[in-house]
């Protein structure tokens, strides 16, 4: 008999609970719903269930807050951790969540030796470094969801500015996830033209600056909390790749070793995704400003870690 596939999904807030969703949608496979806070964990996978006559898809969707249920699981999704409120940084986040993501992959490690895991809690390149460390797996099986997530900011505002469909706009950005990222314009295609054929520098630039304060844009206006539907979608889509061994050429936080000079880090790539995970690491030539860009950024993650090495989580 044909088995099918399992997703869990650690932490059941707005990210977590939004990415069960959209799985039990696409019947990714069964997903187990996990949070400390179990009621809201189970109550939202039962709410979740209940919509399957309707929507018509057959993926079970449970709650629980003990790792036993998510045991044997294909891709971990692991969200669980505080979002950004008005005024704090990603950065701000990284005592409280290293301490929550360490204890999450502890429980991930001993239920799900085999699995694949999207790490998507923040300040995501260094969360995914706690989560690789803490889990002993190798970078093929942890992944970092960032580029999915900017990529498609850059891509919708490009299409609202242009008035091109967003099915026909390719564009990726690398780096860390933070104000620091680097979006590539100059690798941006609409229809396969280049988008200089679209729009102005001046509006090109435009949009970058707007693609990387797009989360702070959301934090700005929601004031409680950050993203999570585009969040959501984005780290579904990478669980999605995996899930049906796409192949999918996808930007993602990957550890490097030697790539772009860098080692031992997790940084925003383009990675080819499919049924072992990080099946490769797209490696670009970049001219002195993308380097530049990317230089910067790296930094800026690498005095992420120095402080997360500071610390006693
Ligand atoms: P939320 O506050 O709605 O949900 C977080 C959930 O984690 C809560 O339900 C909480 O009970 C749970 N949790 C806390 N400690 C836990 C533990 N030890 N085990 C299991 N569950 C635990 O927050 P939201 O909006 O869902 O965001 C989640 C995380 O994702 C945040 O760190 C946020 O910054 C990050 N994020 C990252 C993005 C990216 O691009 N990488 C995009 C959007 C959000
Ligand atoms: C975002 O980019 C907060 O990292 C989150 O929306």
């Amino acid at each position: 008999m044909h088995k099918r596939k399992k997703l869990s999904v650690i932490g059941a807030g707005f990210v977590g609970s939004t990415c069960a969703h959209w799985a039990a949608e696409k019947e990714l496979g069964d997903v187990v719903l996990l949070d400390i806070n179990e009621g809201s964990a189970k109550g939202k996978a039962l709410d979740l269930f209940e919509a399957s006559p309707i929507e018509g898809f057959d993926s079970k969707v449970t709650g629980t807050s003990d790792y036993k249920d998510t045991a044997g699981s294909d891709v971990v999704i692991v969200t669980a951790g505080l979002p950004r409120k008005p005024g704090m940084s990603r950065d701000d986040l990284l005592a409280k969540n290293a301490t929550i993501v360490k204890k999450v992959c502890e429980g991930i490690k001993e239920y799900s030796p085999n699995a694949i895991v999207i790490i998507v809690s923040n300040p995501l390149d260094a969360m995914a470094l706690v989560a690789k460390e803490t889990l002993g797996f190798p970078r093929e099986r942890v992944i970092g969801m960032a580029g999915v997530l900017d990529s498609a900011r850059f891509r919708s505002f490009i299409a609202e500015e242009t008035g091109v469909s967003v099915k026909d706009i390719q564009a990726f950005v690398l780096g860390g996830h933070g104000d620091t990222m680097v979006p590539m314009p100059r690798h941006c295609s609409i229809g396969g033209a280049p988008l200089e054929k679209f729009l102005s520098k001046e509006k090109i630039d435009a949009l970058v600056d707007r693609t990387r304060k797009g989360g702070a844009e959301i934090v700005g206006l929601l004031q409680t909390g950050s993203a999570y539907y585009a969040p959501s979608a984005s780290a579904v889509q990478m669980a999605e790749a995996i899930l049906k061994d796409q192949h999918r050429i996808l930007p993602c936080a990957a550890y490097l070793e030697g790539e772009y000079g860098v080692k031992d880090i997790f940084v925003g790539v383009l990675c080819r995704l499919g049924g072992k995970g990080l099946e490769a690491v797209v490696e670009l030539d970049l001219n002195e400003e993308e380097q530049a860009g990317l230089d910067n950024s790296v930094n800026h993650v690498k005095e992420l870690v120095t402080a997360l090495q500071n610390l006693n989580y």
